[in-house]
Formats: structure tokens, sequence, C-alpha cells
């Protein structure tokens, strides 16, 4: 998988992303970050990217020109999905992110300022997607942040494909309850059906804990659970 990420701070994407797990999976090979600094595109003489928005208003605009030169530097003559983030999107999610790792090639876009001229995501951008319902000063953390969830997905990047199937959100459900060595820890003992060995008792009470801490934390996935798994048209 290829991220093509185009920033005015390509150090802030490259120091982000050649970290920890996607650091790994860029040295194996199973992912590339190719951060594209959109300032080394713009034809005009002080390397401004910026103006003033017509019909007034605060703040600076990123101007068209320099965004579309760096993304046909990209994209050549390819058709890439590029995704514009901002909050003006729609809310990234698990189901998202498995729909985009299927692409071999994503271009993601960081704004700055107010914004960039209307024209050029006219012109370049596929999709519009926020991470959430409030404002951050930049693109890149947003584009960090999807291409994380995007990464552990591609097979591999994870040492064990398991854990990637069978975590939170998958099938609408939270994680349940995890615990490892000592036995006892502060006085609190771990729940003696994970020292059982029983497996199928073990899975049972997975399932129950993720169905309750999801019921408790976040009612509205598990309202969107129970409606996929109510055949019978009663509740839990
Ligand atoms: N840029 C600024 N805020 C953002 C957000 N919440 N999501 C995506 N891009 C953004």
């Amino acid at each position: 998988m290829k991220f093509h990420v185009l920033t005015l701070f390509p150090d802030m994407i490259q120091d982000g992303m050649n970290t920890s797990i996607t650091g790994r999976a860029v040295e194996n090979g199973l992912i590339e970050i190719h951060a594209v600094n959109i300032r080394d595109y713009t034809i005009e003489k002080h390397k401004k990217v910026d103006d003033y928005p017509y019909g007034g208003g605060a703040g600076m605009l990123m101007q068209a020109q320099p965004v579309y030169d760096a993304y046909k530097a990209v994209a050549g003559e390819k058709k890439l999905r590029v995704v514009y983030v901002t909050p003006q999107g729609r809310v990234f999610d698990q189901q998202m992110a498995g729909e985009l790792a299927k692409e071999e090639e994503l271009v993601l876009l960081c704004g700055h300022y107010e914004g960039i001229d209307e024209r050029v995501l006219e012109e370049i951008v596929t999709d519009y997607v926020s991470i959430g319902d409030y404002v951050l000063t930049g693109g890149e953390l947003p584009a960090m942040v999807m291409m994380d969830a995007i990464s552990r997905l591609v097979p591999g990047v994870l040492n064990n494909d398991v854990s990637a199937e069978f975590e939170s959100f998958q099938d609408d459900l939270l994680e349940y309850p995890q615990y490892s060595r000592p036995e006892i820890w502060n006085g609190k003992q771990v729940p003696p059906i994970l020292l059982s060995g029983h497996h199928a008792n073990v899975e049972k009470w997975r399932l129950e804990q993720s169905i309750l801490r999801t019921k408790q934390r976040r009612p509205d996935l598990y309202e969107k659970w129970r409606m996929r798994h109510d055949k019978g048209g009663k509740s839990e």
C-alpha cells in the first residue's frame, strides 16, 4: 500500500509514520509513505503557497496552483483516489478504513490556514473525510490517524493477523477486558474463568463482556449491534 501525502509539513508525516508498528511496516516494504512538500511546487518566486480569500474574511487560503502541481507530480496520468482531510468530510470509521485499505495507492491532501481554494478541490478530490467533530490546526494529524488505521489492516503489518479481526469495532462490539501476569495484582484477581483452560467457556465469557462493555460505554454501537442480531424483534 502506497500513501502519497500532500502537505506543507512533510517532516511531521515522516517522523510520525516512521515510528513503531507503521515504521516497521515501512522497513518491511508493506507500506510506503511518500510525503510531498506542496511548497516545492509553487511557481511564486518567494515560495508563497497562500493568499487572501476573495470577498474578504479572516485568514489565508492555500492556493490552487501548488496543490494541483503537487498532485500531478504524484498521479501523472493515473486516476488516484484523493482524500481531502477536512472537518467538513464524512466521519472516518473502521468500515471506511477497511474500504480504503483495498486501494493500492492513496493520496491524502492536508490543508492548512483557512482551507484550500475550492477550484482545485473540485478538480482532484474524490473523498472528503473528517476524523471527528472538532477542528485541528491542520490536516497532518488526521492524515496520520487514517494511515495508521488503514495500515494495520494491510496483511502482514500486525504480527498476528487474527488480532486485526477480533477486536474493538469488529461486528460493532468493543473488545473484552484482558489480563496478563501476575494472577493477583494490587489485591485484584484475574477472572477465574480465564485460568480454567476451557476454551469454549472463555470465548462465551469474552463475548458477554464485549456486549456488556459496549452497552455501558457505547450505547450507540450497542444499538447497531442489537438491531443486526435481533432477528425476533426482542431486545437484549
Ligand atoms: N482538519 C482540521 N480538523 C480536522 C478534522 N477534524 N478532521 C480532518 N481534517 C481536519
